[in-house]
């Protein structure tokens, strides 16, 4: 189905910038610079400025930017971390791959993880939390870095939805030990298939990851550890260095197109807004994601459908109550509830001033009837 306004579009995308694009595989290729080549150095280097944090780490995806430091720090059997549920199933399934238990808290009112639940989760197994900065809004990271320092635990951030957000003026991903960030073609900053990128200041953890990400290749000859293939492509890294240079219009766009949703959709009785860029001083928000609470959710998105806007339910089920995973002895009843009021919106800086408009129009129009 084609659909007037389509909840991603590559294509508008590829267009805008297709002929910087094609430079830049053209110029890669030309050079034959193909595995961990100086575009992925600098593409780390870029990170490392942008998030304020000594080192980045460029890797195959998101969820390695979790995995293979939580591996790095030995953090496996016996151990326990703390994330939240309501968040992509990646923050929970890495834990569980290092073998140790995840301990799911709830999340408040904003989808971030709730720091006044934080403290009763720890036990002495505790080793690490994982925050989830959702939909491209911060944590109350003094909060929780306070408790994280109280209890000698390792903070992970989960920003793999919030490059560029920041919380009390500092970037995302250079609070904890660790900033992880996805690089999946729909985030803020996408390449055209997996990527993801760590962030830190400690250069001991930096070496570890590198190795894990290459086989535990030292050298060409020397093997120091068994590691795994986990490498960001170079062509990748090429194609994020010509993007980046579009970041900040990108987020500026996505605040922009934000502040319209909400101007227009606050008073629709049935639909709650996220927090508007600005409404306060601590959070700067990137809106990876606009997502609403939406009385009749289900009817909502069919009706959106129908009218050719596409929308995502991405979590009908919340995750520790997904049958497979094993998680249901958890109890958390805003993360419950939230899987059945919540849908995302199109959010992309191509989307037109009309697209926009449409899905304005459409959503008033369903809760008129
Ligand atoms: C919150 C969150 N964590 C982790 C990930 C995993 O990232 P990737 O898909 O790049 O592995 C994602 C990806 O969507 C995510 O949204």
């Amino acid at each position: 189905m084609a659909y007037k306004v389509p909840f991603v579009d590559v294509p508008k995308q590829y267009k805008i910038i297709k002929e910087e694009v094609l430079k830049t595989i053209d110029d890669v290729l030309s050079r034959g610079d193909l595995i961990l080549r100086k575009d992925v150095e600098e593409f780390e280097k870029n990170i490392a400025s942008l998030v304020g944090t000594k080192y980045a780490v460029g890797l195959n995806s998101g969820t390695d930017t979790m995995f293979l430091p939580l591996k790095a720090l030995g953090i496996g059997p016996g151990d326990e971390v703390i994330t939240v549920s309501h968040t992509f199933v990646a923050s929970i399934a890495v834990i569980v791959q290092v073998g140790a238990k995840p301990v799911l808290i709830d999340v408040k009112e904003d989808f971030t993880m709730d720091a006044d639940k934080l403290e009763a989760a720890i036990t002495e197994r505790t080793k690490a939390i994982i925050p989830v900065h959702l939909n491209g809004r911060s944590c109350e990271m003094d909060k929780i870095m306070e408790i994280a320092r109280k209890h000698n635990l390792i903070v992970i951030e989960d920003a793999a939805q919030a490059l560029g957000a920041k919380y009390d003026n500092k970037m995302v991903g250079s609070f904890g030990l660790v900033g992880s960030f996805s690089l999946y073609p729909f985030k803020v900053l996408g390449c055209f298939g997996d990527g993801g990128v760590m962030t830190t200041d400690d250069e001991k953890l930096v070496e570890k990851v590198r190795l894990l990400r290459d086989h535990g290749q030292k050298t060409k000859t020397e093997i120091v550890c068994f590691g795994f293939n986990s490498r960001l492509d170079n062509i990748q890294a090429a194609i994020l260095n010509l993007r980046f240079k579009y970041l900040p219009q990108y987020i500026k766009r996505r605040r922009e197109i934000a502040s319209i949703y909400e101007k227009e959709l606050s008073d629709v009785s049935g639909v709650k807004t996220p927090p508007a860029p600005g409404t306060d001083q601590k959070h700067f928000d990137t809106f990876q994601n606009y997502v609403l609470n939406a009385e009749k959710r289900n009817e909502l998105y069919d009706f959106l459908r129908e009218k050719g806007v596409e929308t995502l339910i991405k979590d009908p089920v919340a995750n520790h109550l997904q049958s497979g995973l094993g998680l249901s002895s958890f109890h958390l009843p805003y993360s419950e509830q939230l899987a059945k009021e919540v849908i995302s919106l199109p959010m992309y800086p191509e989307l037109s001033q009309e697209q926009i408009e449409y899905v304005i129009g459409c959503i008033k129009e369903f809760y008129k009837r």
